[in-house]
């Protein structure tokens, strides 16, 4: 069974149905792009596949277990990040506060503080790892994150857009870190709003638009369906056509 299986999955907030019975699957080592225009439904579908959200319908399974039923379990099998603000203790340094999220998830002393400074060095942190976080940029922060998310070195990673606000060459260091992972074995999903970089990146994509999926496939199929060269063209012109592609 494939690490990441979604099936038949909506959301419902009272009248607006932000998410529509929607199926996909997410292959071990693979890197998987979602894509879709402001309040498309990618934040949803994440927040229901990392246990914050119940779905309406449909059922959600990572590495077997039951998204709905077996939620602790789920918890310890995923690394999530959520787009917008983060929060975090600014009165706290780097390295405490991507320690205080490991200790949740049971890790402790040497091996902590060695894993911390590999994600450290991996992300280029070492400059301000043990400074406080309170008057750290945008990105700094963002770099955090990011490592508070893969303390516990997660089989499954959920990114909702990991790259707004890091500069380019954070952004390349990102890069080189999904690669790494992916070569690692993990399944990973992550969203943009960049076209370059979800191609660079991922080895297929979703797009969902109004809540649907419209397209669930690579990069080059995708291509295949129209002679758009430029990708950001061809997204507009799949979201605008509305209809569903194969
Ligand atoms: N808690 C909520 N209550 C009511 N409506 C919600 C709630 N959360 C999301 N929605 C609605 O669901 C729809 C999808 O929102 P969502 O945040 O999933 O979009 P998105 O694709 O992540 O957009 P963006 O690219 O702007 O982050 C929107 O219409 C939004 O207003
Ligand atoms: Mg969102």
């Amino acid at each position: 069974m494939e690490p990441v299986t979604v099936k038949g999955i909506s959301k419902c907030f009272g009248t607006i149905t932000a998410v529509e019975p929607l199926t996909f699957s997410i292959r071990k080592g693979e890197v998987l792009g979602l894509i879709g225009e402001n309040g498309a439904g990618k934040t949803t579908t994440m927040r229901m596949m990392a246990t914050i959200l119940k779905p309406s319908t449909g059922e959600i399974r990572i590495n077997g277990y039951c998204v709905q039923k077996e939620a602790m379990a789920v918890r310890t099998q995923i690394g999530i990040l959520f787009g917008g603000d983060v929060g975090m203790y600014n009165r706290l340094t780097a390295r405490e506060n991507i320690a205080f999220f490991g200790t949740l998830y049971g890790l402790a002393g040497m091996e902590l503080n060695k894993r911390i400074d590999d994600l450290a060095d991996m992300l280029e942190m070492g400059a301000f790892i043990d400074r406080r976080v309170g008057p750290f940029s945008r990105g700094m922060k963002q770099k955090v994150a990011i490592a508070r998310t893969l303390v516990h070195d997660p089989q499954v990673i959920l990114l909702d857009e990991p790259t707004t606000g890091l500069d380019v060459s954070a952004a390349v260091i990102f890069r080189q870190l999904i690669t790494t992972m992916r070569q690692a074995g993990k399944t990973i999903l992550f969203s943009s709003h960049n076209m370059g970089e979800i191609e660079k990146l991922c080895d297929r994509v979703a797009i969902m638009h109004k809540g649907k999926l419209l397209f669930h496939g690579t990069i080059p199929a995708l291509r295949a369906k129209s002679s758009i060269h430029d990708l950001d063209d061809l997204f507009v012109h799949l979201v605008t056509g509305g209809k569903p592609i194969e």
